[in-house]
């Protein structure tokens, strides 16, 4: 089993912060994720088109099981709730990106009737407190369209750093594509959160 291995099967929920909780999907949490994965605006810079409730079933289910396998984990999917309402308000992804060089990558949406409250970035801090703490993970990247001004602001307002911006270096939904790539250190998230103690 590897180290991350292991850190999953340690994992406790949920996870709490001062507004939210993040805890494993279930089937009930098909409808609350279809309410924002059918939206054009959501599903604009992501891999996928507007989703249907069939598929948006699949999907939840594929982040219920075990990604890669328990022992050596690809990635874990967070459902993140409000803590006083219950809402499922959207969804956080951290992905195992390499286990020796202690690598994740940060991933998100959110539901855009809970959009500009601060609960993104409430629930990336939390995801990047575990990836870096519980997972030991070195570095945390993440990566967005250039045109996505709402994913890089959330990465930046976390402390990442910009660290490319490829130009036209693939085709994405019929036009070519430009991607910033983020990404922040242990020791400097760890510097970070020292001083906002
Ligand atoms: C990316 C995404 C999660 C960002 O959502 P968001 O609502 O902009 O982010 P937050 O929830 O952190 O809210 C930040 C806003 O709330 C404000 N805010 C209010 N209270 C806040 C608090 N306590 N802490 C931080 N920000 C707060 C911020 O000033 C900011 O406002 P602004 O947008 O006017 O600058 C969202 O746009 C999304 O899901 N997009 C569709 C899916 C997608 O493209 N995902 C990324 C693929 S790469």
């Amino acid at each position: 089993m590897t180290d991350t291995g292991r850190a999953l099967a340690e994992l406790t929920f949920p996870i709490e912060t001062s507004r939210l909780r993040l805890r494993p999907f279930t089937p009930a949490d098909v409808d609350a994720v279809h309410a924002y994965q059918s939206l054009e605006e959501v599903a604009r810079y992501q891999y996928w088109e507007p989703r249907s409730r069939e598929e948006v079933a699949a999907e939840v289910a594929k982040w219920m099981e075990p990604d890669g396998t328990p022992e050596a984990p690809l990635s874990m999917v967070f459902a993140v709730t409000l803590k006083d309402s219950g809402a499922l308000i959207g969804d956080m992804v951290l992905l195992f990106r390499d286990w020796e060089a202690r690598q994740g990558e940060l991933g998100f949406s959110f539901n855009p009737a809970f959009a500009g409250r601060g609960y993104a970035t409430e629930a990336a801090t939390a995801v990047m407190d575990l990836g870096f703490g519980h997972f030991g993970l070195h570095r945390i990247f993440g990566r967005c369209d250039a045109r996505n001004d709402r994913s890089w602001a959330l990465m930046q307002r976390l402390g990442m750093r910009r660290e490319a911006h490829f130009r036209e270096h693939a085709r994405f939904k019929g036009v070519w594509d430009e991607e910033f790539y983020y990404a922040m250190l242990a020791r400097e998230w760890a510097d970070l959160r020292r001083g906002e103690a």
